[in-house]
């Protein structure tokens, strides 16, 4: 085998990234300012939002969220355990439980019934990952949520551009998060967004990223005249700088061309995998669009020494992988917290899954390469080697 490396994600970045950042800063505006109002307007268009708040990460917008919400001591939140540790970090950062729940094998979301059965009196939202940029089953989750009155909260942070039933992700009546960290599909470094169809939380989330000042520096900037701000409650310094929102206005520009560059590798890998023996594709219900902004893939009947002995293998052979999703519940830091029952689909997945190179632009020789090397390093024996 050649020894050419073919990383498992990589930003595509080119001139008009570069030509709008020396714009941010030339106009000598470097945070929360007009390019941070540009890009949360190409975010609200894109994901048919009336309203679209720029914060610093996905973290801050998840936790912002809960905090909106008055998610706080006492309560609990139900989460998936199988996603990345964010998810549940942004409970007990409100001061509240995360309550694990288990997920569907077939799309590694939450299980609408074990949702369901996770539900107590202190239960007060759902906090549903779209996984990987797979659209949960939101109709079935807010059917749930609606019986008990719960708050449903979207982590969004992988699902730019995805659709359920056709509509894009981040436009529903639920509050949704996104992130534009490295490995998502719109990269600022660093970055995130809330969207949301009400207007007066999202006056309240701008005030809550910028220490709860009542009119943002943008606005005093703007009106005639001095304007003293106050603060009508305490908030947070969330901002987003004008330096990343010029990177993420550039790669907005460009979100279509990435999407069909990954629904197009995803479909090559289809098509590959479907010769290779105990790879199982992603399985994509009827309601969902993904974005594919990763290639997750089951290694059937593998256990995690398996697993990780194939992600060797792969590294080997020139092809970085991963394992697929973490399961939260297992790691120290959580100890017992939130585990109110076993988690088999879980523990499985986390098990058993990896994840293949995907990026916009990846070749289609990298991707035969990447299925050349599964197979190679599955080979013989039945066994990675
Ligand atoms: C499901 C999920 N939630 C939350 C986050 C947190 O986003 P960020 O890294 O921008 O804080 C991530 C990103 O890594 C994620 O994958």
């Amino acid at each position: 085998m050649s020894q050419r490396r073919i990383p498992v994600a990589r930003p595509t970045f080119g001139d008009r990234e570069e030509s709008l950042v020396l714009e941010a800063l030339r106009s000598g505006w470097v945070t929360q300012g007009p390019m941070v109002e540009r890009f949360e307007g190409a975010v609200a268009r894109a994901v048919e939002a009336p309203e679209a708040v720029a914060v610093s990460s996905g973290t801050t917008a998840l936790f912002l969220a809960l905090h909106a919400l008055g998610v706080g001591p006492g309560d609990e939140v139900i989460v998936p355990s199988l996603s990345f540790i964010a998810i549940a970090n942004v409970v007990v950062h409100c001061g509240a439980t995360p309550v694990f729940a288990d997920v569907d094998p077939s799309t590694y979301n939450l299980d609408p019934k074990a949702v369901a059965a996770a539900v107590t009196p202190r239960t007060r939202a759902v906090l549903v990952a779209h996984q990987l940029g797979m659209p949960a089953d939101l109709d079935a989750i807010e059917a749930v949520a609606s019986r008990h009155s719960l708050a449903v909260v979207e982590d969004a942070a992988c699902a730019l551009g995805s659709r359920y039933r056709g509509r894009p992700i981040g436009g529903s009546a639920n509050i949704a998060c996104f992130s534009f960290h490295p490995r998502k599909i719109v990269v600022c470094g660093e970055g995130g967004m809330i969207t949301t169809r009400d207007a007066a939380l999202a006056g309240r989330l701008r005030r809550l990223r910028h220490q709860g000042m009542s009119l943002s520096d943008l606005a005093r900037h703007r009106a005639k005249g001095v304007v003293i701000e106050d603060y009508p409650e305490i908030g947070y310094n969330f901002r987003l700088s004008d330096i990343h929102a010029a990177v993420g206005v550039a790669q907005m520009e460009q979100l279509d061309r990435f999407l069909e560059g990954r629904r197009a590798a995803a479909a090559r890998y289809d098509r590959l995998l479907s010769e290779v023996d105990r790879i199982e594709a992603p399985r994509v219900p009827d309601y969902a669009l993904p974005n594919y902004q990763s290639y997750i893939v089951r290694y059937l009947n593998a256990d995690a020494a398996t697993r990780n002995a194939l992600l060797e293998a792969l590294d080997a052979r020139g092809v970085a992988s991963r394992r697929g999703l973490m399961a939260i519940h297992a790691e120290p830091c959580y100890g017992d917290v939130g585990l109110r029952g076993p988690l088999p689909e879980t523990e499985r997945a986390a098990a058993q899954t990896l994840i293949l190179p995907m990026y916009a632009d990846i070749e289609a020789d990298d991707q035969v390469h990447v299925v050349e090397a599964l197979r190679d390093a599955l080979d013989g024996t039945g066994k990675a080697t």
